[in-house]
């Protein structure tokens, strides 16, 4: 099934393997796409992964959690985004932009030294860092430039827009019960819990053609406690398809959570596709596409998912840093991806680049 044709949002993805977002630290000091970035893309394509999404991109500056980050906050970065995109299509390949502000989880040295906003004010002991809380002009100026980035994204050519609302991020931040204590129409309980990322939504929409793709990649579980249950998200989840959300891709955990996002050592098939038991909730809740994205490295537990209805694309990032061409690799016969998960790559304030380390250069 793995290499059988997926009918996707009005188009056909060539297989079922998907490149989930991954930063990879090659744009420019200001945000814009380079022709290194191009390159590197240009090599996903060849590579032969169904649909590409793209590194987290960023909507507002005040938002910034990595450096050489692709940015979308302005009309002037449309040109160089476009031919990212372009370089894609040429080759035969789809692409998704995936969309970010980084709420808590950016970095005062990124930020001009100030102080990263959040929902609320909720220390984050593994960063060490205390957000301040935002005020309501602040929510409404980043929906609007969550909404204003889609439209450079469709302008630019992107087959869509992913809002990254996984990870512990602003949009992760306003969901989640551990990181969102606000008692007004942003905070609460779940339903003033999902306000901001309906407005977003909405907003999107707003900007963009009626049919345009907007996905979102969600937390099923914060594993935190107090945090989002898998019960919660998937409700959400449906709320979201209702408004028109047209795929989601299921992950989890935050920073704070340590460790349970990128999982290292994956040396066995029981090891692989670490929230497969949590995508079943979607599934049955959901009828749009369901990614699946987390420890995925053998073609028997791909294609197992996929046979038993637990996911309808497999989402990988790691195994695509050291083998962009494992799609068309497995097409051809392989087996399994070369990763060993050692997150050496997670390592990129040391690196130039995000790269596989095990792979000498
Ligand atoms: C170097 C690196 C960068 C990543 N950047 C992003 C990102 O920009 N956006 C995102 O949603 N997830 C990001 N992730 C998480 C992956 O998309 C994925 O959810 C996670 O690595 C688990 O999948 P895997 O086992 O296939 O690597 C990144 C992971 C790595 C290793």
């Amino acid at each position: 099934m793995l290499f059988e044709p997926f009918p996707f949002s009005g188009y056909h993805l060539k297989n079922r393997l998907v490149r989930s977002a991954t930063y990879e630290k090659r744009a420019d000091d200001d945000g814009f796409v380079t022709a290194e970035l191009v390159e590197f893309y240009e090599g996903l394509a060849k590579g032969g992964v169904g649909l590409i999404i793209s590194g987290n991109v960023l909507v507002h500056t005040s938002g910034r959690s990595v450096p050489q980050q692709m940015c979308i906050h302005n009309d002037f970065y449309i040109d160089k985004l476009r031919r990212l995109a372009d370089a894609v299509h040429d080759l035969g390949g789809k692409i998704v932009i995936q969309l970010v502000h980084g709420g808590r989880q950016s970095f005062p040295a990124l930020l001009g030294g100030k102080q990263p906003f959040a929902p609320s004010v909720v220390h984050d002991p593994s960063t060490k860092i205390t957000p301040r809380s935002m005020d309501d002009r602040e929510i409404w100026e980043i929906i609007e430039a969550f909404g204003d980035a889609a439209r450079r994204s469709m302008y630019a050519g992107f087959d869509g827009v992913q809002l990254h609302g996984a990870h512990g991020y602003l949009i992760s931040e306003f969901l989640s019960p551990h990181t969102n204590r606000r008692d007004d129409y942003w905070g609460g309980d779940e339903e003033r819990r999902f306000h901001f990322v309906e407005e977003v939504y909405r907003t999107m929409r707003g900007e963009v053609d009626r049919n345009y793709p907007i996905l979102i990649k969600m937390n099923a579980d914060d594993f935190i406690e107090g945090g989002l249950s898998p019960e919660e998200s998937s409700r959400i989840a449906k709320r979201l398809e209702d408004a028109g959300v047209c795929a989601f891709e299921i992950s989890g955990g935050m920073y704070e959570s340590g460790g349970k996002t990128i999982r290292p050592n994956i040396d066995s098939p029981g090891q692989e596709a670490y929230f497969r038991p949590l995508a079943g909730l979607f599934k049955e809740r959901l009828k749009v596409p369901v990614m699946l994205v987390g420890g995925m490295r053998s073609r028997e537990v791909m294609e197992d998912i996929l046979r038993k209805g637990d996911a309808d694309l497999i989402s990988m990032s790691r195994p695509l840093i050291r083998e962009p061409d494992l799609p068309v690799k497995m097409r051809d016969g392989k087996e399994k991806a070369d990763c060993i998960s050692c997150n050496g790559c997670m390592r990129f304030n040391k690196l130039d680049v995000v790269r596989c380390t095990e792979l000498k250069q």
